[in-house]
């Protein structure tokens, strides 16, 4: 190592000098094995978490990593979730196998990082019961990872670094996206809104927003660079801007966005009810790129019980918000997210949510059993549900939830739409696999040099929550 020039004190800057050091380091590898360290990064979690790791990825590859298919890899990276109690069981439960891989290679780095990271109770239990993690890192100081690496690299000892929270927001390092064609890119970070159930807010930390013209230019050169398609990412994006001088509103940032040559398709996620405004409808309706689907949670349709979870809306704000945005949108395709069996929730409350379900005949939505989460005011509260009648709620909850998307999904057979192509079909040759602007699934007739193009495409025939399709462009 060389200690005689010190790293810079500013960001990205210091990192960059780490990259460089990491490289060195790679170089020692390369000299003494005769090839690469390999690396493989895991993540679990949400879209956040995924752009997180393409992070992670890309100061890997500048520092000369080459990417592992799988866990028997020189570093192993867990970027971890805990938004529910069985994505923290899944990382305890994998831990084990990586001490396999590990005795086998005991050059062998395990790093983890993420929202479970955040929680001392995990960092406590990883340190008694999990001794051979080398480095655990946080969601707030992930900027550093080149820094954090580097000196698990060059220790014997568990390296631990974690933030309580943080308002850097540290712009320019690396990235490696996991598709040519489509990218996240976060317009903010953490969250204010403390639903009751939720522990999001504890590890991520406050809401802060990445200022417009940063945003701008990050998209400018994803597209320049051949992508078509962006997701917006935030815990909640119709607040974006609140924390920033001049408040620049999530309907100003989409007109903007709207205008950068090259880019196809905005996508955003997620929005909350309580937050979304006509600004925005309308945005949405007159921007030609962003995409005819708003990803909306209900949580639950009794209004008592979104009372007590702390979303500030309830059953006919939602219902009524629904109802203006098919008016300006009819085609529009609406997703969400429901909780079953929050604390106190009895049979009328349930049958409150499937009929809001039925109601709003939602395109397709993401069903969660209530996981108790520490530090949430829910999980202090004395009526948490058995067992057994959650999961009976939640298979009816299902069924009906399945049955209305597979009627919604249909709704457009027979028309032609745009297929932005994302792969190859995974069970037929000659079959590609993307997505309608609704999100909905297409398969059609096709091969790898169609993956990251617009194809128009007739829906001849709706097979449950996909569509077989066929090209009309001649191909
Ligand atoms: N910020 C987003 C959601 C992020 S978490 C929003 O507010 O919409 C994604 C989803 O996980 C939530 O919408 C919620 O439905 C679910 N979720 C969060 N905490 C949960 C818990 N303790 N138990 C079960 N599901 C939970
Ligand atoms: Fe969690 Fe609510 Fe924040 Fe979403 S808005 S991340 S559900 S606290
Ligand atoms: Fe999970 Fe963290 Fe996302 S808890 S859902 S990875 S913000």
């Amino acid at each position: 190592m060389n200690n005689t020039v010190t790293p810079p004190d500013q960001e990205p800057e210091r990192q960059h000098y780490f990259i460089g050091k990491l490289k060195e380091w790679v170089d020692d590898f390369y000299s003494e094995f005769k090839r690469k360290p390999t690396a493989f990064v895991c993540t679990f979690g949400c879209q956040m978490n995924a752009r997180d790791s393409e992070k992670l990825r890309g100061i890997l590859l500048q520092a000369g990593y080459e990417t592992a298919e799988g866990e028997e890899a020189d570093l192993v990276v867990y970027n971890t979730c805990t938004v529910r109690e069985n994505a923290n069981l899944k990382v305890y439960g994998r831990l084990g196998v990586l001490n396999g891989y590990k005795k086998k290679n005991p050059n062998m780095k395990i790093a983890l990082c993420g929202c479970m990271m955040q929680e001392e109770e995990v960092v406590s239990k990883i340190q008694k019961s999990y001794p051979f993690v080398d480095l655990i890192f946080g969601t707030h100081n992930l900027y550093k990872f080149a820094e954090l690496l580097f000196i698990a690299l060059n220790n014997n000892e568990m390296t631990v670094e974690t933030w309580d929270d943080s308002t850097a927001i540290v712009e320019e390092l690396p990235k490696k996206r996991k598709y040519s064609f489509k990218s996240g890119v976060n317009i903010m970070f953490g969250c204010n809104n403390f639903c009751s159930y939720c522990i999001v807010p504890y590890v991520r930390g406050r809401e802060k927003s990445r200022y417009p013209i940063d945003i701008i230019r990050e998209i400018e050169k994803l597209a320049s660079d051949g992508v078509k398609e962006i997701m917006l990412l935030g815990q909640n994006v119709n607040s974006y801007g609140k924390t920033l001088d001049g408040q620049p509103t999530f309907a100003q940032l989409l007109y903007d966005i709207n205008k950068i040559d090259g880019l196809e398709r905005i996508r955003f996620m997620t929005s909350h009810p309580k937050d979304l405004s006509d600004e925005l409808i309308y945005a949405m309706a007159e921007c030609d790129k962003v995409c005819d689907h708003l990803h909306l949670p209900l949580q639950s349709g009794s209004s008592r019980l979104l009372q007590d979870m702390n979303r500030h809306y309830d059953k006919e704000k939602y219902l009524s918000l629904v109802d203006k945005i098919r008016n300006v949108m009819p085609d529009i395709s609406l997703t969400t997210d429901i909780i079953v069996g929050y604390p106190g929730e009895s049979e009328e409350d349930f049958l409150e949510t499937m009929d809001v379900v039925k109601r709003v005949r939602y395109d397709s939505a993401f069903t969660f059993i209530y996981s108790k989460r520490t530090k949430t005011p829910a999980a202090e509260k004395p009526d948490q549900i058995p067992e057994a009648i959650v999961h009976d709620r939640f298979d009816r909850l299902l069924d009906t939830v399945q049955k209305i998307g597979r009627e919604q999904t249909a709704r457009f057979t027979g028309r032609i739409m745009n297929v932005l192509v994302e792969e190859e079909n995974q069970k037929e040759n000659g079959l590609v696999t993307g997505r309608l602007t609704n999100n909905f699934v297409v398969h059609l007739p096709g091969n790898k040099s169609d993956i990251g193009h617009t194809i128009p495409v007739k829906l001849d025939e709706c097979k449950g929550f996909y569509y077989l399709g066929s090209r009309i462009d001649g191909n």
